[in-house]
């Protein structure tokens, strides 16, 4: 497969590149982020097989960019990871316009960029696009008001382009990463009570790590996944079905006979 991988300096993304080098030495990656030191870290260790590219995502020209710099390295494209994102926490009273702009630029405008630019590329492979939204896509998240609503647009910009591209034989589907042990979040969960409330609301009792992410990306990238688009894939260890267990369950009432 020619994959191109964005934020893959890091996190999840890395692990996206890191997995489908171990998966196959035949694959060929074009690796993007804005750091630049991070990337040749990941592209060293991979070997030949992945090149890199730096690029600001909140550029409006960040698209043309990376699809041009994965064309001087692979002949093609068949699958785009758009993973890369960024966190801001503030409540909503006190944002401003410029921050709403930077991480709608990243967390949504970004995947169409790279996906409108890519769109030839896919069409001719049959290709897969797979975004990393996140948990908070769908579940409102105090002082993440931006992050969340960029996150609900990047579903259903993916959802609306597998209503379009479905023709081309292009699917685009998404991961919904829920709490996930990552450089985004090492500094929270490093703490250990803030850690233990976090996972004590999670089913399977410990937060993600990027490679369980990272795995369900491989998947809906791969033939596997063939007949799936127009989907969204909760990573969360079940923590998005965990808000009843608060209520204490049941009315209140006795059964009624
Ligand atoms: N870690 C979590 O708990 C979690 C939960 C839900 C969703 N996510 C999502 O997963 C994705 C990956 O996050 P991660 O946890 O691996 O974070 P991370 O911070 O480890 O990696 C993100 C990467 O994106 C890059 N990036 C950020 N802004 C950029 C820009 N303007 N241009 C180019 N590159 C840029 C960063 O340099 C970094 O390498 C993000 O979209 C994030 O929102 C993460």
């Amino acid at each position: 497969m020619r994959v191109i991988i964005t934020g893959a300096a890091s996190g999840i993304g890395r692990s996206v590149a890191e997995s489908l080098a171990a998966e196959s030495s035949e694959h060929k990656l074009l690796l993007t982020d804005r750091d630049a030191d991070g990337l040749a870290v990941v592209a060293n260790a991979i070997g030949s097989s992945a090149t890199t590219c730096v690029a600001d995502l909140s550029s409006a020209e960040c698209g043309d960019q990376i699809v041009a710099a994965a064309l001087k390295h692979m002949d093609g494209i068949d699958g785009v990871v758009s993973n890369a994102g960024i966190i801001a926490g503030a409540p909503l009273v006190e944002q401003t316009a410029e921050l709403f702009d930077k991480i709608y630029a990243i967390n949504t405008r970004a995947t169409w960029l790279l996906a409108k630019a890519a769109h030839p590329h896919l069409a001719k492979s049959r290709g897969a696009i797979v975004a990393t939204a996140s948990m908070s896509a769908t579940q409102p998240t105090p002082g993440l008001g931006f992050y969340s609503s960029s996150k609900a647009a990047l579903l259903m910009l993916m959802k609306q382009l597998s209503l379009e591209w479905g023709g081309d034989g292009i699917r685009c589907n998404t991961v919904s990463p829920g709490p996930t042990y990552t450089p985004m979040t090492q500094a929270g969960y490093d703490d250990a009570d803030r850690r233990a409330q976090r996972e004590s609301m999670i089913p399977l009792g410990k937060l993600g790590m990027a490679e369980d992410v990272a795995n369900t990306i491989l998947f809906l990238l791969s033939p596997k996944a063939g007949h799936v688009t127009g989907i969204d894939i909760l990573v969360d260890g079940g923590m998005s079905n965990n808000l009843m267990p608060a209520t204490g369950g049941g009315t209140g009432q006795k059964a009624s006979k």
